[in-house]
């Protein structure tokens, strides 16, 4: 019996089973990608559905695009943490803004979208620049269509209108994205990270820079209270992320991720306690451990193609490098870079380095 059963194989259930190992707790996965997925090295991964959900003693979630149908199964025989609940919001874009604005959490004006006469009408209501996006099943910037002017729309529609429910989101033009993470444990206790600042190229988080630089405490104590009325209203446990757009007056928020996210990897070696050790604390009823910073962080995110010089990376004495076992592909994520140190100028430099070694320097433009 395993002490902990994760859906989902990739990255995060890699990096949440390595978090697990020292506390002694064992970790198995479920994933259509069996022992090709990159938890694999970690523990076995279950390519049958009815197997994993009897392998182990409780269950999490690595990503929020899985049927909730799947989940339940588990949810039968043992606990599910962060739970049904969370899962059925996050998934669909709606209900997440429905959820953000029955809590008075201030979001970019949106319109559901079912059929093109529904497209104009968002055109005319929320004006251009717009953002089409599919309700589920998005990631990484997939499934999202940004119209800039009207002769867009037809194209917007043949790319992503046929068959699948839509939402049309205003164009922020923000001045930087901001993300948070928190934790909740059973009892009720959370804590929070500090606000990250990331970078996105392509619809993919490029880098990540914690905590976010010139951040003000109120900035800071604002987006805590929106994620605590998320955390409660969901009666969370484990980890929850908010990504926001900072727009110089207000915090919107973006969209909410019920697990570990790819702007908290810095925590590995930036934080006392990982978010990914936090997230297992919280399921396995552990006490949490502390959010507090380890000076400051620059995390670059790999993707697509590995640099090819591992040597040259690993002579850069700030970086601590990730790899997830994954084949190369436009587009996915290979693995990360952490810098860190007491100060962001240690690495600066490092950093620069960094950048010509990649193989699409393009993307990773942490001077600018
Ligand atoms: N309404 C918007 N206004 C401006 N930029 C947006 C908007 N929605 C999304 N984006 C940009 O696209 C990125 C990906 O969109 P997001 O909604 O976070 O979807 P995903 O699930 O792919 O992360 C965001 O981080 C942001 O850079
Ligand atoms: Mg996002």
């Amino acid at each position: 019996m395993f002490d902990l059963g994760i859906f989902g194989g990739g990255q995060l259930g890699r990096m949440l089973a390595s978090a697990a190992l020292p506390l002694g707790i064992r970790c198995c996965f479920w994933d259509p990608l069996g022992a090709q997925a990159p938890a694999s090295a970690l523990g076995p991964v279950f390519t049958d559905l009815e197997a994993f959900v009897h392998a182990a003693g409780r269950y999490t979630y690595e990503f929020e695009n899985i049927d909730p149908a799947l989940v339940q199964s588990a949810a039968k025989s043992s606990p599910v943490y962060p739970g049904i609940t969370a899962l059925e919001i996050t998934r669909h874009r709606i209900q997440e803004k429905n959820t953000f604005e029955s809590l008075g959490i201030p979001t970019a004006s949106w319109k559901p979208v079912q059929t093109l006469s529904d497209l104009e009408n968002a055109i005319a209501v929320l004006g251009l620049p717009l953002v089409l996006k599919t309700v589920t099943s998005g990631y990484d910037g997939k499934g999202q269509f940004v119209l800039r002017d009207k002769a867009d729309l037809n194209r917007a529609w043949d790319t992503l209108g046929t068959h699948q429910p839509l939402i049309a989101e205003r164009w922020i033009s923000f001045r930087r994205e901001l993300s948070l993470i928190s934790v909740r444990d059973r009892q009720g206790n959370s804590a929070f990270y500090p606000l990250v600042e990331n970078t996105h190229h392509q619809g993919i988080l490029s880098f990540t820079r914690a905590p976010a630089p010139n951040l003000q405490a109120d900035l800071q104590r604002q987006a805590q209270a929106y994620l605590n009325a998320l955390l409660i209203h969901m009666d969370y446990v484990g980890v929850l992320t908010l990504e926001m757009f900072d727009t110089g007056e207000h915090l919107l928020a973006n969209e909410m991720a019920p697990r570990v996210h790819n702007s908290g990897h810095w925590s590995i070696e930036g934080a006392h306690c990982s978010q990914f050790e936090n997230h297992i604390r919280a399921v396995m009823d552990l006490p949490l451990g502390s959010t507090e910073c380890r000076g400051t962080s620059l995390m670059v995110n790999l993707v697509g193609e590995l640099p090819t010089l591992k040597a040259s990376v690993l002579a850069l004495k700030h970086a601590h490098l990730h790899l997830y076992d994954k084949q190369a592909r436009p587009g996915r994520k290979l693995g990360h870079i952490t810098f860190q140190s007491d100060h962001a100028r240690d690495f600066e430099a490092e950093a620069l380095l960094l950048k010509d070694l990649l193989p699409n320097p393009m993307a990773f433009n942490p001077g600018a």
